[in-house]
Order: structure tokens, then sequence, then C-alpha cells
């Protein structure tokens, strides 16, 4: 496959390794569509795909890469350990599933949510560092740790995550968590940035994307980049990855930057973590 080499700075993580900026996420893109998915999203140039046991899709995204006839390691794949297999033995055995999957090498695997109403966030870290110590994996994360999650795993000794992967997006800002994270050295990660498609229509968004010459999408995206996040939106459409991926030609000043948070008003898009209890 020929494929575009897009620019795409990267982010130093506290284990010292690097990862892309920008990405390609995959939650809710069907398993039987993941592979044709991918593939235009490696095709447009995507390297970094943000993917999860719990999507049921990881097998697609290796199919796809595999199939790109690009070199594996000039990837980043996330994936993340679903909420039914926290407990150790379970843990090692969906990561060793999910590295078949993935051909072999897991760059950045997270615990996709705390539970905390259940187990203490502690002993799934700890289940964590293990695989990362004895399998394929390279870094280790979390996402949708609250505040007191983080501080759990400080209280207990353990090492700190390199990431967080939290909701974050124009209607649900999240920057008391971010600047928590920031503050432990944790990389932030927002998820549904595009607040799965929310933005679209707003008309303070599109009155801002006319001003700068840009689309709504680009505009949004541009906003978390300049804030320091790393991203990966999602998108079915090969016309509109490309247009998700050029947003290294254009800047928002500080102030089109404030108009953006202004939008704030506790909107989530996904589930609150305090109460999210799924377990499948
Ligand atoms: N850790 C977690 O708990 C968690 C939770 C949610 C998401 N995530 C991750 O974050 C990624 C991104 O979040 P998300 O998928 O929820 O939503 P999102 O990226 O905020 O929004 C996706 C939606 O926006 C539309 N879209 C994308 N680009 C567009 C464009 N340029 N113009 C118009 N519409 C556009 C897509 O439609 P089309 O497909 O039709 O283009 C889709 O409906 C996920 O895929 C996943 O990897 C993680």
């Amino acid at each position: 496959m020929s494929t575009p080499q897009t620019y795409i700075p990267t982010i130093e993580l506290n284990d010292g390794r690097s990862i892309p900026q920008l990405g390609f996420g995959t939650f809710q893109v069907p398993p039987a569509d993941t592979e044709k998915v991918v593939s235009d999203a490696i095709e447009a140039g995507y390297r970094h795909l943000d993917t999860a046991q719990m999507y049921g899709n990881e097998e697609g995204v290796g199919r796809a890469v595999a199939a790109s006839g690009i070199p594996r390691e000039e990837f980043w794949i996330t994936t993340k350990l679903n909420n039914t297999f926290h407990e150790r033995t379970a843990a090692r055995e969906a990561t060793e599933r999910s590295l078949e999957a993935l051909g072999g090498r897991i760059d950045l695997y997270l615990v996709h949510w705390p539970l905390a109403m259940h187990d203490d966030v502690a002993r799934v870290w700890e289940a964590m560092e293990e695989v990362r110590s004895d399998l394929a994996v390279d870094s280790i994360g979390v996402s949708n740790f609250t505040e007191a999650n983080l501080a759990r795993l400080a209280e207990a000794g353990l090492s700190t995550p390199t990431v967080n992967q939290i909701e974050s997006n124009p209607y649900f800002v999240n920057d008391e968590l971010r600047a928590a994270c920031v503050e432990r050295g944790i990389a932030v990660e927002a998820w549904s940035p595009l607040a799965q498609g929310s933005v679209f229509g707003d008309p303070q968004l599109t009155a801002l994307a006319e001003q700068v010459g840009r689309t709504v999408s680009q505009v949004v995206l541009r906003w978390v980049l300049q804030r320091g996040d790393i991203v990966f939106p999602k998108s079915s459409s090969p016309a509109r990855m490309q247009e998700n991926l050029a947003l290294f030609d254009f800047e928002l000043t500080d102030e089109q930057m404030a108009s953006v948070s202004a939008l704030h008003n506790g909107t989530r898009s996904g589930p609150d973590p305090d109460v999210f209890d799924w377990r499948g």
C-alpha cells in the first residue's frame, strides 16, 4: 500500500516512549466493517489506532495492519483491558488474546474503566504491571480514572500510568481532571473529541470555522491538539478521515481557543466513570 506521509507530532510519555498525538478511533466501528474502515484510515495516513477488547473489533484492526504491508513497528496500537477481566489471571489471558489479534505487540494498554465501586483499582493496576513485564506490552495506562482513582494508585506505591484516556470535548472540557493528570505527569487522551458528532450544527463552532476557513471538525480537533492532548477521531468516511488529519497547517489564536472552551456546559457524550458499572 502506498500512503501519504502525514506529519504528526509526538508526545513523550513518562516511560520515555513517544506517542503520535493524532490517531484514529474505532469505537462503534462494527467488527464486520473494521478491516475495511481501518484499511481506509491507514491509506489516509493514520498510523496510531485506538481499539479495545470491549469494541469486539481488534481482529479487524490487526487484519488491516497486516494487509497494509507496512511494518508493524510503524504503527502505534492502543487497546484496553475489558471490565470483565480485571482479575490477575483473566487479565493475562485477555492480554494474550489481544496480542494474538494485534500482530504480537501492544504499544499502549489501558484499563478501560476503573469500576472502583467493585474493585480496588490498585489490584487491576498490579495485573497491568505484571503483563507489561511478562508480555509484549510496551506502555500501560488507564482510561476513565478519576482523581481519586489516580490517588489510590500513588498511595499504594504503584507506578504512574503513562496516560489517562478521558472524555474531553467543547461541551465537556474536563479541565480539573486534565490538570490533575498533568500534575502527576500523566498524558491526557481526549475521547469523543467531536462529542460523537454533536459538535456539527453548533452555530458558534460553524461561525468560528467560517472565520478560520476550516471545517467544524478541524477547528475542534485543532483545539484539542493545542491544549496538548492526544486525540483519535473516528470516521467511517475516507474523505472525513483525510479532513481530520489536515490539522497541522493552521493555528487557533488564544481568543479562538477560549471561545471553544467557553462552550462547556457539562454535557457528557458518554458515561460518568463514578457510576458506570458495565461488566458484560
Ligand atoms: N476510553 C473510552 O471509554 C472511550 C469512550 C469513547 C470513545 N473512545 C475512543 O475515542 C474515539 C473517538 O470518539 P468517538 O468515536 O466516541 O466519537 P468522535 O470521534 O467524537 O465522533 C465520531 C462521530 O463524528 C463523525 N465525524 C467524524 N469526523 C467527521 C467530520 N470530519 N465531519 C463530520 N462528521 C464527522 C463520525 O461520523 P462518520 O463515521 O459518519 O464520519 C461519528 O459520528 C473512539 O473511536 C474510541 O477510540 C474511548
